[in-house]
């Protein structure tokens, strides 16, 4: 969704702000726009484009702005068309004040109305738009951080905005409620960003803002209140990212280089997780007693998305493996239902970004009725790690691409060594057999090697298919939900229509679309469900379908039935999801490519989801 980057510093602020522009675009956007103050005239110059980013940099480029205080946007429209006057920033009646925002103003229509009636002029239909107008009100001998605070204790909704001025031009203010917002300290320039990749490169320091705080930076210090005016001390994060983690390193596409990188990650994961001499498991940041996991009834996920699916697998996890009964909901539901838990139950939110807003939403609800919480989460310091009694971090480094592969696989990981770790503390699986599943989930990196090396035929095999009119994705027990992940992949990244199916519910409906235009991927690795997605394959064979199948090596049963198995290695049923998904991915990877269709920003899709 929309994305902001702030400077106020040393150098010239277009020279961060366009690169950071750029780290900004993987969560989705369809136009941007920056405005820097000019020193020699006092004045703020704006450049806005809808589109890609490089027709703001084209824009630039012939026209320069120099000055070393500035914002910068990437819009995801939601109020008012992709349109230039529509793109951020925004400015007051006089030009003296630049605005850009994330997330959406509720009322902004009856703000609007009486700032109209009080003479303001307006320039563009977004919601936004308001915010500027209200601080030009109100910045009558007061600094702009209180201007500000004023014109933000009369919204609702959501936001995280950045403002500058000429009338104090060696300030950068932001404040974040709802939406999220970070610092960036470096020496003699600070930053204000939506996350922390978007200036990487230029410091390691940061410093994430509450809900309802104002930060005001200078080049050399900054200071952070809250709404009300009240100082906030806050400890700086350090963050370790490596820069290059957030670049392609010779891969097309981020998505790619993205679904390679898991065999690794999951190793790491595995190696700092499980204590190589004691195989005891610890998550650092979990921080509910053992105590208290021991005596939790019922376990609630909430998610969105790829997380939701990482999710569903967890849910057969937990009830297999630690005999828990375990239920999941996406989060907009979560959110809005009579929810009956309480204080035995642990709710486990997943989320790659921890900045989505339904999932946030959904753990301040189930936390309002006692629940314990625990986050699974990839971005470090984000609002769902904040707000959660335990953090499990998935440690998968920064995902870019808008299609989540890495961050699921990583999930899944996470899920399963909790679940070892609950079946332990609970006492529901001996050690003996603990350890056993933990060798085996061992063996998974090197297995997902094997699954990549295979990517030439898998490529071959999916562009194959490009021109299909529909896909159906056939999964059951611990698979059914890889058969959601994989439809929605695909539909994700080459909008062909796309659908995931538990295969027992095949005969219920989607029997009714097979045809030769159509084609099935059916996931049967070996399972104790197996021979019955034989039985699919075989009805869906006598009815001229298409069928890929994703089967365990050496099944030859499957060859017989249709030339299309891509095999991958042998492991216990209950971590097959960790290796099926692969294919999955490059499937869609390759049919989204030879479609030409921008893969690691696909239309209309934002990669963090961060209004409701
Ligand atoms: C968006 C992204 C998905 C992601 C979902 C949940 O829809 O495009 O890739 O799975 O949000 O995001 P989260 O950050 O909560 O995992």
């Amino acid at each position: 969704m929309c994305g902001i980057v702030g400077y106020i510093g040393k150098r010239q602020a277009q020279d961060i702000l366009l690169p950071g522009l750029k780290r900004l675009e993987y969560r989705g956007y369809d136009s941007s726009g920056i405005a820097i103050i000019l020193p020699e005239k006092n004045t703020i110059s704006v450049r806005k484009s809808p589109g890609k980013i490089r027709c703001l940099e084209r824009l630039i480029k012939s026209k320069p702005l120099s000055g070393g205080v500035g914002i910068a946007h990437t819009r995801w429209a939601t109020h008012g068309a992709p349109t230039k006057a529509n793109a951020h920033p925004h400015t007051d009646c006089n030009n003296e004040i630049a605005l850009v925002h994330n997330g959406i103003i509720e009322n902004y229509e009856t703000i609007k109305e009486q700032l109209i009636r009080e003479g303001h002029i307006f320039h563009s239909q977004t919601d936004t738009e308001v915010i500027v107008h209200l601080i030009e009100k109100f910045y009558k001998n007061i600094p702009l951080e209180e201007a500000l605070r004023k014109a933000l204790r009369l919204l609702i909704g959501s936001f995280a905005v950045g403002v500058i001025s000429t009338k104090e031009p060696n300030k950068l203010v932001g404040a974040r409620s709802g939406s999220p917002l970070i610092l960036g300290i470096g020496e003699g320039e600070n930053f204000l960003a939506s996350d922390a990749p978007v200036v990487l490169d230029a410091t390691k320091d940061f410093i994430f803002l509450d809900e309802n705080e104002v930060a005001v930076l200078a080049k050399d210090s900054f200071k952070i209140m809250d709404f009300d005016g009240k100082t906030v001390f806050k400890d700086k994060v350090r963050i370790n990212w490596d820069i290059a983690q957030a670049q392609k390193n010779g891969y097309p596409h981020f998505m790619l280089k993205e679904i390679n990188e898991q065999p690794k990650i999951i190793e790491n994961l595995l190696n700092a997780r499980i204590n190589k001499e004691t195989k005891k498991i610890n998550f650092e940041e979990q921080n509910i007693p053992e105590e208290n996991l021991k005596n939790i009834k019922n376990i609630f996920i909430v998610a969105c998305g790829t997380a939701y699916h990482a999710g569903i697998v967890g849910k057969y996890i937990f009830e297999s493996l630690c005999s828990i009964p375990a239920q999941i909901d996406v989060s907009s539901e979560f959110r809005y239902r009579d929810l009956l838990i309480d204080s035995n139950t642990l709710v486990i939110a997943i989320s790659q970004s921890g900045e989505t807003a339904d999932t946030l939403a959904g753990i301040r609800e189930a936390k309002k009725r006692g629940a314990q919480v625990i986050a699974i989460c990839n971005v470090l310091g984000s609002t769902l790690t904040r707000e959660s009694d335990g953090i499990i971090y998935t440690h998968a480094g920064p995902e870019i691409g808008v299609a989540s592969t890495k961050a699921y696989t990583a999930q899944l990981t996470a899920l399963y060594l909790f679940a070892f770790y609950l079946a332990g503390i609970r006492s529901v699986l001996p050690s003996s057999k603990i350890n056993k599943y933990l060798c085996e989930l061992r063996k998974i990196p090197k297995q997902m090697e094997a699954v990549l090396k295979e990517q030439g035929v898998i490529a071959k095999l999916s562009r194959k298919h490009a021109n299909l009119g529909s896909f159906l994705y056939l999964g059951r027990n611990i698979n059914y939900p890889s058969a959601l992940e994989g439809a929605l992949k695909l539909k994700e990244i080459s909008y062909i229509p796309a659908e995931g199916y538990a295969a027992g519910e095949m005969k219920h409906g989607p029997i009714a679309l097979i045809d030769e235009y159509r084609a099935v991927v059916c996931i049967a690795p070996w399972s104790k469900v197996y021979e019955k997605m034989i039985s699919n394959i075989q009805e869906i064979r006598s009815r001229k379908g298409k069928i890929i199948a994703i089967a365990s090596h050496n099944d030859k049963e499957i060859k017989e039935l249709t030339g299309e198995v891509i095999y991958i290695p042998k492991t216990d049923e209950i971590f097959s999801p960790l290796l099926v998904v692969l294919p999955l991915q490059l499937i869609a990877y390759h049919i989204a490519t030879k479609r030409a269709c921008d893969v690691d920003q696909p239309r209309n899709l934002a990669k963090s989801v961060t209004v409701e």
